[in-house]
């Protein structure tokens, strides 16, 4: 039997290269040899936007179009939406009796957001919501709920997989042998810069380059990217690796990687010049999926049955699992 994926992404936004980097290029290659569960995580995001319905369900169909922009196979993999799998939802009450409110809070992923908040809107943490605090329960009978014992996500995600791991174990110690324990998988390149060096390319910082961005936008973006701040003429030597520009030609492979770092260190090379070849290869990078993007925005209807297909085989498998942990908790009336 293929050993079973489960992982999630909040519609929230449109994909940039750094979920694509980070998290996306490995769902890509494990698609083809596992079973895959990809879920449109739209109940956490309103554990975050809950009055904001509009945005979310709209990025749920944004969302899923990018996902299959990229590459992500419908025939190889269930995308489905959180909230049609009403189980993730029972379970979440099931488990928050196994999580203790200091654990919580003691969440490092939780803490970061938390703290987040507070510096937003004020500091009585009127802002944190019963919802919120517990999303990582939810996240739990998210990949449980699908047996998923291999979860392909960010760096970010490392401390809610652990969590979950924890509420496996004492599950598993109260109401016997159920459920699977998680292990996570991290790709090489967990963490993207933003162009303007930051160390984590983000919606909110707005460093990002989107997939669905047009040629215009991408090449304003490269154009303003963040270079060696000693080099000021087009002769003078620079350090490359300190420079975005050379951290996006390595990052998309530019096959002339070697001359770009040698004429930037030798003073051979200027930035405008070395910014153009970077818009090249990047629209080159991005076509294939801008040509799908378009695709896909034109078939609508297609995203639309292959998210319902996808719910359809989710909540078969919620199903089976609910059933045994119901019996298992003697709640099976
Ligand atoms: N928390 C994840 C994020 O913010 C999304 C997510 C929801 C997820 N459910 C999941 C990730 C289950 C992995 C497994 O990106």
């Amino acid at each position: 039997m293929k050993e079973t994926i489960l992982t999630g992404i909040r519609p929230t936004g449109n994909l940039h290269l750094g979920h694509f980097f980070g998290a996306c290029s490995n769902w890509l290659k494990l698609q083809n040899s596992h079973e895959f569960y990809l879920e449109i995580a739209d109940v956490q995001a309103l554990t975050d936007h809950f009055n904001d319905p509009d945005m979310v369900r709209q990025n749920v169909y944004e969302l899923t179009t990018d996902l299959l922009s990229i590459g992500i196979n419908p025939k190889k993999v269930h995308i489905f939406i959180q909230s049609t799998i009403p189980e993730i939802a029972e379970l979440t009450v099931f488990y928050s009796n196994l999580v203790t409110m200091s654990r919580l809070y003691r969440n490092p992923t939780v803490k970061t957001e938390i703290a987040q908040k507070k510096a937003l809107f004020g500091n009585d943490g009127e802002s944190v919501t019963y919802g919120f605090v517990g999303y990582p329960v939810s996240q739990a009978a998210d990949i449980t709920v699908f047996k998923g014992s291999l979860i392909p996500v960010g760096e970010d995600q490392l401390p809610l997989i652990e969590q979950t791991r924890e509420i496996v174990r004492k599950f598993n110690s109260i109401y016997g042998e159920t459920l699977i324990e998680p292990k996570h998988f991290i790709s090489k390149t967990a963490r993207i810069k933003g162009l303007d060096g930051n160390e984590k390319m983000g919606k909110s910082l707005g460093n990002a380059i989107y997939l669905k961005d047009d040629e215009d936008t991408i090449s304003k973006k490269i154009m303003s990217a963040v270079t060696d701040p000693n080099k000021i003429k087009k002769d003078d030597k620079a350090n490359p690796d300190i420079c975005m520009v050379y951290y996006y030609h390595k990052l998309i492979e530019n096959n002339n990687l070697e001359t770009v770092c040698n004429e930037c260190k030798n003073g051979t090379r200027g930035c405008v010049a070395c910014k153009k070849e970077l818009i090249k290869n990047m629209l080159e990078f991005l076509k294939p999926i801008r040509e799908k993007r378009k695709y896909y925005l034109d078939h609508k209807e297609e995203v639309e049955s292959i998210l319902k297909e996808g719910n359809i085989i989710a909540q078969k498998k919620a199903k089976e699992t609910m059933a045994e942990i119901r019996h298992n908790m003697k709640i099976d009336y």
